[in-house]
């Protein structure tokens, strides 16, 4: 992989219901105060925390130690009301769920399919958990989204946590240690800062997977989305790219101008029913630090822009929700109640040789940054 290995951001979701309950124990950190407190324990013992993170404008984030999970991002609409734009849970029961579907979570090691739940690096066969069908899906049973991670630093506006995932974990090679940077910015932004290194060469696709939702409505389909995109990635049946960048002129898939996301989403098109929705790799013009598009929901007036130095964007429209999962206030997550912008590297990568490389070696630093702009129009 290249010296410097662009990841993914997160971010997500659908909205809803406030962040509410917010006791807190707060602690002094280099004269600043950081709100944080007990979210319970994992089943094994392992005590979970949720940060709180804010800046001066009243926009707030929390960041479980649990997944490096974004559990809530208060943003405001355009007469100032604050209100959650991310869907996920109440307490660390709802996480722990086993069809909790990556709500806010940092995906890894690797984000997305791998196909056959194998790879061939250096010549060497790696096995995976074949955990979506025949393919290994979101890093696999034990992905980074169900680690407790490490707090390596925070205060007031920011928190790092750290995973060491060891070698062989889920069958990838090398010790990695993955380093996640949250910080609730001045300009409204939640800025997501990825860092990694290992020992042996390894595959590395990490992203974050929140679930978005600007309205707090039951859909995200009056949401008009633009993407800086002239290209994505078709799926075969089991959802892995066929390896054609098909254009997205002339197609559902071209989202150049803002369009409402159910607009097009129910066309007779062979993509879109393979991902009974929008589910799909999409390939971000241009290259480095850069816009990758922008959601919009016309009755708040909020506004998500999404920068990311990823060469891709999965975007997915909660296709998979169907109401049986009770989230903050006991709302049910419905069909297309959220929607995700995960940037990140194709899928299936590992076994796509015209794809960009994913490959991090020894001595190298991948690093990657996604924000989470927002604002009102
Ligand atoms: C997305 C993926 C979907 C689905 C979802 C989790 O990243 O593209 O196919 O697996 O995660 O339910």
């Amino acid at each position: 992989m290249k010296k410097t290995l662009s990841l993914v951001g997160v971010i997500a979701c659908a909205c809803t219901i406030s962040c509410s309950q917010r006791p807190a124990s707060n602690t002094e950190t280099k004269g600043a105060t950081v709100e944080k407190r007990s979210f319970g324990q994992t089943p094994d013992g392992q005590a979970v925390e949720v940060y709180t993170l804010a800046n001066s404008k009243g926009m707030r984030a929390e960041i479980l130690t649990y997944g490096a999970t974004v559990r809530s991002i208060e943003a405001p609409d355009r007469n100032g009301k604050m209100a959650d734009v991310t869907l996920g849970f109440d307490t660390l029961d709802g996480y722990l769920n086993k069809d909790e579907p990556y709500f806010g979570a940092v995906v890894g090691r690797y984000g997305n399919r791998i196909a056959k739940a194998k790879f061939i690096l250096d010549g060497k066969e790696y096995k995976l958990a074949a955990n979506n069908g025949p393919n290994s899906l979101h890093g696999g049973a034990k992905g980074f989204d169900k680690r407790v991670w490490t707090v390596k630093d925070s205060g007031p506006d920011h928190v790092t946590l750290s995973y060491l995932s060891k070698d062989g974990e889920e069958g990838y090679p090398g010790n990695l240690e993955t380093t996640v940077k949250y910080t609730v910015t001045n300009d409204n932004e939640l800025r997501i800062e990825y860092s990694a290194t290992t020992d042996k060469p390894t595959v590395l696709n990490v992203t974050n997977h929140s679930y978005f939702n600007l309205s707090g409505e039951d859909t995200i389909l009056n949401h008009e989305l633009a993407l800086n995109s002239s290209k994505f990635t078709p799926v075969d049946e089991t959802l892995i790219p066929t390896g054609e960048l098909k254009s997205v002129t002339g197609t559902s898939f071209d989202f150049h101008n803002p369009t409402a996301i159910g607009a097009r989403i129910n066309n007779d098109d062979e993509q879109l029913k393979r991902g009974k929705g929008y589910d799909h790799n999409f390939v971000v013009d241009g290259a480095g630090m850069r816009g990758v598009g922008e959601v919009h929901d016309p009755k708040t007036g909020r506004l998500m822009q999404v920068y990311s130095d990823q060469p891709g964007v999965q975007f997915y429209t909660g296709n998979f929700l169907d109401g049986t999962l009770k989230g903050k206030g006991g709302k049910a997550y419905g069909f297309r109640s959220g929607l995700c912008l995960e940037t990140q590297h194709f899928p299936d990568s590992p076994n796509q040789p015209n794809f960009p490389s994913t490959v991090l070696r020894p001595g190298e630093k991948f690093a990657s940054t996604t924000v989470f702009k927002f604002s009102t129009r």
